[in-house]
């Protein structure tokens, strides 16, 4: 996931992923390009969870998915 690939590259962003992927905390939000987005979707589609701690992220876009939650 993005959250993995932030972690296991030991990139610098003071409190992201505070959950440590359990979807409980939207601390991993993204937004991404438009056509990276649309992939995205073609390969990891919204989930549940997903949605409903993105309508409490502040800052949401049309381009937003949660990092741990992308592959
Ligand atoms: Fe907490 Fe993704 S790491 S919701």
């Amino acid at each position: 996931s993005i959250l993995d690939t932030v972690i296991d590259n030991e990139i610098e962003t003071e409190g992201y992923g505070i959950c440590g992927g359990g979807i409980a905390c939207s601390t991993c939000h993204v937004i991404l390009e438009d056509g990276v987005f649309d992939k995205t979707l073609e390969e990891d589609p919204w989930g549940e969870e997903e949605c409903d701690m993105l309508d409490n992220a502040p800052n949401v876009t049309d381009f937003s998915r949660l990092g741990c939650c992308v592959h």
